[in-house]
């Protein structure tokens, strides 16, 4: 039984961790302390609000640094590490807007906004009624005008930027103006460009409007899989409150351990490593539109972001194309998005952006035994075995 287990890890830490490219944009790695660290005497700890539990001396005092940090990387007033998850971080928001009033504005999934938000999944459950952005898919963006528009005739109580598939900077401080005039709260699900927001290479929703940034700690931001709320005193010292115990029991003690180093790196070195994450991006969905792969936004210069999208019209062909990469050992989803986070973290740049482009096409394009691609996979990846962007 314990060998069974312990094969399987050790399948997956020598295939994903070492021999695949692994380009979705939704993952990435932790340097080798942030992940040493999940596995601290704080993995089995807990701690409470109201002091139920001795012992907690050092997770409180986790915390307070933790907090310290996020505040600085991302200018925020106040910040919260414990959601579990950033579906569980946008739960906590949407159940705050629940209480204000019952009409919600994102973007809608068929756009690549985040399903769990959407009519099936958070939204659903916490009868939201929600309206879609007006989007462009031909520039894979809000439509300013219409939004405004649409901001004045549905009357929503808060509007969420944001969405798994974002390449551009949206229109936040365009549509400030229009969400108070309706007195709507303006957030920002920075679930995938949370890393891009701290090394300052995106957008900045906190300064653009938004009361609030809050998502994933895991994409393009390199912390272990978790959540964080950052938000304005005002509605952030009220949230902060209602956590615990509504949505949040143990906050999982490791996981904060290994998000404060994550927080440190990226208050350090966060800038070169996204600005690299985002050249990256940007000169392989070059490379790969050069060879003939159809990336979307060609006339906005592809991307702007960590991830460009391969439009196959669907995730059925979507499937085909990722089920021949796979074969080969480069892991993308059926979207197609290709993402730069983990092999820009790994210490790659634009040379080898070209390499992987050159071993899709090869996958792809040319039909090349996936077998004779897998080993020339294998030798980039045994070029790139380390994190880079941390602490030595
Ligand atoms: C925009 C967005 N928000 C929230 C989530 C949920 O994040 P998590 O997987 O951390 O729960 C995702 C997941 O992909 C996402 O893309």
């Amino acid at each position: 039984m314990l060998s069974e287990i312990l094969n399987l890890v050790k399948a997956q830490e020598r295939w994903r961790g070492k021999q695949c490219l692994n380009l979705i944009p939704s993952e990435n790695i932790m340097s080798p302390q942030a992940r040493s660290l999940l596995s601290s005497d704080f993995a089995h700890r807990y701690t409470a609000r109201n002091r139920f539990y001795m012992g907690t001396r050092f997770a409180d005092e986790l915390e307070q640094f933790g907090e310290k940090i996020a505040k600085k990387v991302f200018k925020a007033e106040v910040v919260d590490l414990r959601p579990l998850s950033g579906h569980i971080a946008d739960w906590i928001m949407l159940t705050y807007l629940a209480e204000r009033g019952n009409r919600l504005m994102c973007v809608s999934p068929e756009d690549g906004g985040y399903p769990g938000m959407w009519k099936n999944g958070l939204a659903g459950v916490l009868k939201l009624k929600v309206v879609a952005f007006p989007f462009s898919k031909h520039d894979m963006n809000i439509l300013v005008e219409q939004a405004k528009k649409a901001v004045q005739r549905f009357r929503p109580k808060f509007l969420i930027f944001g969405a798994s598939l974002i390449t551009f900077p949206q229109p936040v401080k365009e549509l400030a103006e229009a969400a108070r005039e309706v007195d709507a709260l303006v957030g920002y699900d920075g679930s995938h460009v949370l890393g891009l927001i701290a090394g300052g290479q995106f957008q900045d929703p906190l300064r653009e409007g938004a009361f609030a940034l809050f998502g994933s700690t895991h994409k393009s931001f390199f912390g272990p899989q978790g959540g964080i709320i950052l938000a304005d005193r005002e509605h952030g010292e009220v949230i902060k409150e209602r956590i615990c115990p509504a949505f949040v029991d143990n906050a999982h003690w490791n996981r904060i351990a290994a998000l404060t180093l994550a927080l440190a790196e990226m208050e350090k070195f966060g800038k070169a490593y996204a600005k690299q994450v985002t050249k990256n991006a940007k000169a392989f969905a070059e490379v790969l539109s050069e060879y003939g792969f159809p990336v979307s936004c060609a006339h906005l210069g592809f991307t702007q972001s960590h991830q460009a999208t391969l439009d196959y019209g669907g995730y059925d062909q979507g499937r085909v194309i990722a089920e021949r990469l796979q074969q080969a050992n480069i892991i993308v989803d059926c979207a197609v998005r290709v993402g730069t986070c983990e092999v820009t973290r790994r210490g790659m740049k634009e040379t080898e952006m070209r390499r992987i482009a050159e071993l899709m096409k090869r996958a792809v394009i040319d039909k090349e035994s996936p077998n004779r691609v897998k080993k020339d996979v294998a030798k980039l990846t045994g070029e790139f075995q380390n994190a880079e962007y941390c602490f030595a």
